[in-house]
C-alpha cells in the first residue's frame, strides 16, 4: 500500500542499525506504535517476535489484519448458509461478482453520483458498494479478525484504482490509466510468524497497558499533515457509517482522530508523556530531520530513558505527492536508546 512513512524502503537501514547496535530483535516481545502498514511490525514478526501493534485508524488496522495477522489462508465455515464455496479463493470470487450497484460510495466518489467527485470510476464505485454491503450484511456471522481481514482486501483493492496520486487530500482532474482499471479483490501472501496482536487505540493507551517488553519501536508521524484527512476515503470504506461527507474533498469527521504528533505546540509535551510512560529494555524510533521536533528535543527525551545513538540514512524524496516539497537532501533519522 502506497502510504506516507511507509517503513518498506528503510527496513534494511533499520535492520543494519539493530545490529550495530548489538540489539537482538528475535525472539522477543516487540510493541510497533503508530504501526501504518504494519511493515515494521512484519519485520519483527518475521524475525520470530511477537508483536503488539498499535495505530489510531481503523484503515490501518484492517491493512494489518490483511498483511500480518494470519499465517495461512483462512476459511469462512461462518457463512456456509450463506456461500457454497468457503474456502478463502471462494469468498473472494464471490464478492468479486455481486452485481455492482448505486449506493453511498458512487453518490460520494464517483463522476455520475450526486456530488461529482472522482475518487472511482462510476464502475469501481458501484462494485466498492456492492461488496461493502454485502461484508456489513456477513460482519454479524463473522469474527472481528475475519471481518477486518477482508475489509483489508477491499480497501486495498479499492487503493490500487483510486483517482488519486498516492494520498486522499484531493483527486486528480484527469483520469489516472491504474483507476480505470477494474477493482478486484486480491489474495494477498502469508507466511509464517509469531501472533500479532493488532489494537485500534491511542499510542499513550498503548504503552500504558503493555509493560516490561523487549522492543518498543515507534514511527510518529513528523509534520503536519494529519493522517485522518489525508487518508479518509480509504477509513470511509472501512467504517462505513455513512456519514455526510464535507466539502469539495468529502471529508469525514475527524476530531477524535487528530494526532498531537502533527501539531507544532502539541508535539513536544505528547512526546515526553509517551516516553515517560514506556516500559522496555529498549526504544527505537524512527523520524525525519524535517521533522517538527529537532533531532536535540528527541534526544534529551530518549537520553532520560538511557543511553541514545542516532543513525542516519540519506534518500531521495518520495516526490510523487505533494506531501513534500521541493528536493532538499532528507535524512530518516534512527534513535536507538538502551535502557536496561
Ligand atoms: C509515519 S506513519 C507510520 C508508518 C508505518 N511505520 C509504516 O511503515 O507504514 C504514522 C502513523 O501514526 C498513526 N498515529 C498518529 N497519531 C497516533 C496516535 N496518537 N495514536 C495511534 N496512532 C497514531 C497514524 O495513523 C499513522 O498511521
Amino acid at each position: 500500500m502506497k502510504y506516507i512513512g511507509n517503513k518498506t524502503r528503510v527496513i534494511d537501514f533499520i535492520e543494519q542499525s539493530l545490529k550495530d547496535a548489538n540489539i537482538d530483535y528475535s525472539n522477543k516481545t516487540v510493541i510497533d506504535l503508530f504501526a501504518g502498514t504494519g511493515s515494521v511490525s512484519s519485520f519483527f514478526l518475521e524475525n520470530k517476535s511477537t508483536v503488539y501493534s498499535c495505530d489510531n485508524m481503523f484503515y490501518s488496522i484492517c491493512e494489518q489484519y490483511r498483511t500480518n495477522y494470519y499465517t495461512e489462508e483462512p476459511t469462512f465455515e461462518e457463512l456456509k448458509e450463506l456461500i457454497d464455496d468457503i474456502s478463502l479463493d471462494g469468498v473472494l470470487e464471490y464478492l468479486n461478482n455481486v452485481k455492482p450497484k448505486k449506493g453511498y460510495f458512487f453518490n460520494n466518489y464517483a463522476p455520475d453520483g450526486s456530488e461529482h467527485r472522482q475518487y472511482f470510476s462510476n464502475e469501481n464505485a458501484m462494485k466498492l458498494d456492492a461488496i461493502r454491503e454485502k461484508i456489513s450484511k456477513w460482519e454479524k456471522f463473522l469474527p472481528y479478525e475475519k471481518k477486518c481481514f477482508l475489509l483489508g482486501i477491499l480497501m486495498c483493492a479499492a487503493d490500487r484504482v483510486s483517482n488519486t496520486s498516492g494520498t486522499y487530500g484531493a483527486y486528480l482532474k484527469i483520469w489516472r490509466s491504474m483507476a480505470l482499471k477494474d477493482l478486484i479483490l486480491e489474495k494477498p501472501k502469508f507466511y509464517k510468524h509469531q501472533f500479532n496482536y493488532i489494537e485500534l487505540d491511542d499510542v499513550l493507551n498503548c504503552v500504558s497497558k503493555h509493560k516490561n517488553v523487549d522492543i518498543i519501536y515507534m514511527d510518529p508521524p513528523y509534520n503536519k499533515r494529519q493522517y485522518a484527512s489525508n487518508f479518509h476515503v480509504l477509513e470511509n470504506i472501512v467504517v462505513y457509517d455513512k456519514q455526510e461527507l464535507k466539502g469539495k474533498t468529502g471529508l469525514r469527521e475527524y476530531t477524535n482522530q487528530k494526532s498531537d504528533y502533527c501539531i507544532k505546540n502539541k508535539v513536544k509535551k505528547s512526546f515526553e508523556e509517551l516516553v515517560n510512560n514506556m516500559d522496555a529494555n529498549v526504544l527505537v524510533m524512527s523520524y525525519s530531520t524535517e521533522g517538527l521536533l529537532s533531532e536535540k528535543e528527541i534526544l534529551e527525551v530518549l537520553e532520560k530513558k538511557g543511553k541514545t545513538t542516532v543513525y542516519r540514512y540519506d534518500y531521495r524524496r518520495f516526490k510523487t505527492n505533494a506531501w513534500t516539497e521541493g528536493n532538499t537532501s532528507l535524512q530518516e533519522l534512527l534513535f536507538i536508546c538502551k535502557i536496561k
